[in-house]
């Protein structure tokens, strides 16, 4: 079974949404898989997800109220076969923890799913409006359904 990682700066809004609706696109398609986040930065860690990610989730039928931040450490890197960033200094900084070529190889732009090698970050939606979680929501469903086909 795949093992998933998806990883964003607070672990509160990007990534507990990417694992809700990969998780559910998985599940849709009988595929089973692991799936967990985490964020480059603690400042969250032991919260649940933002309210207004939760909120947008929950239009699409997917419930993250379970969620609650953790931090990306090095061990994760042995833990997950597939680690996603969600924007490119969420990458730096988790590339700057490996400590090989082979966990180097785990960490992926998620947004790379669908246009390979462009590096397109998923939008920080904690300062702005609803609109950006409306955003994130699209980009990331794409890629959910990008890596349900090729799974
Ligand atoms: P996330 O969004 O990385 O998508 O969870 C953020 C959440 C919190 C902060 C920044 C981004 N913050 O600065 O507290």
């Amino acid at each position: 079974m795949k093992k998933i990682l998806m990883v964003c700066l607070g672990n509160i809004c990007r990534s507990p949404m990417a694992e809700g609706i990969v998780r559910k696109e998985f599940a849709d398609n009988g595929i089973d898989i692991q799936i967990d986040s985490a964020g480059t930065a603690a400042y969250h860690v032991g919260e649940g997800a933002d309210n207004r990610a939760q909120a947008e989730l929950r239009k699409h039928g997917i419930d993250i109220s379970d969620e609650r931040a953790q931090k990306f450490i090095p061990t994760h890197f042995q833990e997950y076969d597939l680690i996603f960033a969600m924007d490119r200094e969420n990458y730096a900084d988790i590339i700057y923890q490996a400590q090989s070529d082979e966990e180097i190889a785990k960490v992926e732009m998620l947004m790379n799913m669908i246009e390979p090698g462009k590096n397109i970050s998923v939008p920080d939606p904690y300062y702005g409006g609803d609109e950006g979680f409306k955003e994130v929501y699209r980009m990331i469903k794409k890629a959910a359904e990008v890596l349900v086909g090729r799974s």
